[in-house]
């Protein structure tokens, strides 16, 4: 299955824990976490899940 990632910009509080764990996947863009891809590679799923999962602020949204 593909994922997708999205960050509510409207949470993230910039704590950079998901840029940390994954940074493949998200970078900082004015102080906030966005998403640098469009699907997730399939080898950087379970990471992203941990991710969305240790995010504070449930800022990180994965769709599938
Ligand atoms: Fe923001 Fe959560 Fe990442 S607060 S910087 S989306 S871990």
């Amino acid at each position: 299955p593909r994922v997708n990632a999205k960050v509510d910009p409207t949470q993230c509080i910039g704590c950079e824990l998901c840029v940390q764990l994954c940074p493949d996947v998200f970078g900082m863009e004015d102080n906030l976490a966005t998403v640098i891809v469009d699907v997730i590679a399939p080898d950087l799923e379970a990471a992203c899940r941990d991710c969305a999962s240790q995010c504070p602020v449930s800022a990180i949204v994965l769709s599938e």
